[in-house]
């Protein structure tokens, strides 16, 4: 039987049929799903656990690690930041040589923005959004401070309630002043994505760099780095590349303008010859020099694997299947939370809308804790009324969305939120 999306009003009986049908539904199977009975709604901000990676970390910790001791460094491990970062490449539309897996998001972008300053002098401006993880915002105020205030931070702000911005507000910021365009090529809330050629473009076209963040893009949505002559990326391990928490980030910088950046940090992985132990600096040639210590060896051998399954499926299969989950779930919204006073927080263009769908509410952080409380929900909250659903297209079926919203209803259909307190914790 040929894949239908379910209808909406059709009950949880055409959700299992589509499961069926799903040509993706196997891959549920290669995850520890360890309580079948949670509906987990936050593998874009920490992807599920392959079932393999236990079993490949017994094998790096007894076998490359207790067996091999140091000599593991002669076997793979010192190459291991090019072969994982060449490999996350393949998701993202770059050609070999140009992407490490290394060190955190915020780190990577901290050397970029860095040397994107130092590659502009003269410049003043930074452009970016009001959308933008706010920690990446921090980056790049703490970088203008180190370069002694010299330079703005001009933010586009949304015109619809923080689910898109109007490019052409976008455009109309980026002029001969501006030395670096940074934004989330998907962004954290809404799931808006931006038009990276677009953009891209733009930025040369008056000289600028980008940066793109695609902790909530890469493993979800396809792009073409190269063909559209992006700057340089960082992106996210522990999202939808499922590495794990905390796993090593990657950054991407395009060939044809590694030798001319440099990285702030001058650490010995990024020299030219580490073991020569020269008392002064070189930098490597190429994306190498932007590395600066020793790589977390376990957790980049759990990511390698998780990327490795991601590779095999295809980003275009994951992309197609991203698209219908999260079609479903706004087709689910319309039907049965519209009406008890939810709105969507997400683009209703599947074109333009990442992997998670926001929907938001008055009483959200209080839905949010009766959720998880109550109903084996898990979703995140953002402030200040989103209910934030990421959709994994690895790991999510189409009967835990049908369960998922049926259980958002039922919490506010029942007052369950109502006891919660809408006073915010300092963690949540
Ligand atoms: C869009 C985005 N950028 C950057 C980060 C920061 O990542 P890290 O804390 O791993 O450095 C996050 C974390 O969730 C994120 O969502």
């Amino acid at each position: 039987m040929a894949f239908q999306l379910p209808d909406a009003r059709a009950g949880l009986s055409a959700a299992l049929t589509a499961d069926a049908t799903d040509p993706l539904a196997n891959l549920r199977t290669q995850f520890v799903i360890a309580d079948p009975s949670i509906v987990y709604f936050d593998g874009n901000s920490l992807g599920r656990m392959p079932a393999m990676t236990a079993e490949h970390l017994h094998h790096v910790i007894h076998t490359e690690w207790a067996d091999g001791l140091i000599r593991g460094w002669g076997r793979g491990w010192y190459e291991a930041p090019a072969r994982v970062g060449d490999k996350i490449a393949q998701l993202i539309g770059a050609a070999p040589g140009q992407v490490i897996a290394c060190d955190s998001t915020s780190v990577n972008l901290y050397k970029c923005v860095m040397a994107a300053l130092h590659a502009r002098p003269g410049r003043t401006q930074i452009v970016s959004d009001a959308l933008n993880f706010p920690s990446d915002l921090y980056i790049m105020q703490g970088a203008i401070a180190q370069f002694g205030h010299r330079h703005t931070l001009q933010l586009v702000h949304s015109r619809d309630h923080e689910i898109t911005v109007d490019l052409h507000d976008l455009e109309a910021l980026i002029t001969k002043e501006t030395a670096l365009v940074s934004l989330s090529h998907v962004t954290f809330k809404s799931g808006f994505i931006y038009d990276m050629q677009r953009i891209t473009a733009k930025a040369h076209e008056v000289g600028a760099l980008v940066i793109w963040d695609l902790s909530h893009s890469v493993g979800a949505v396809p792009m073409l780095l190269d063909a559209w002559n992006v700057d340089m990326v960082i992106g996210c391990g522990y999202k939808y590349l499922n590495g794990g928490p905390g796993a090593p980030a990657f950054l991407y910088i395009n060939k044809h303008i590694q030798d001319e950046l440099e990285s702030p940090i001058w650490g010995w992985f990024g020299q030219k010859a580490p073991f020569a132990f020269d008392l002064a600096y070189a930098p490597a040639a190429g994306i190498g020099r932007f590395l600066a210590g020793t790589p977390p060896m376990l957790s980049l051998s759990a990511l390698e694997r998780s990327v490795d399954m991601i590779v095999d499926v295809g980003i275009d299969a994951i992309r197609a299947k991203s698209m219908l989950i999260t079609e479903y779930m706004i087709q689910l919204y319309d039907a049965h939370l519209a009406p008890l006073g939810f709105s969507l927080g997400s683009p209703r263009d599947a074109t333009i809308r990442g992997s998670h769908v926001s929907i938001r509410h008055p009483l959200g952080y209080q839905i949010n804790q009766a959720l998880i409380a109550e109903q084996n929900v898990i979703p995140d909250f953002r402030e200040p009324d989103n209910l934030r659903l990421g959709l994994s297209p690895l790991t999510t079926s189409y009967a835990e969305i049908w369960h998922g919203v049926d259980r958002i209803r039922d919490t506010v259909v029942r007052g369950l939120h109502l006891k919660y307190p809408a006073t915010r914790k300092a963690v949540t």
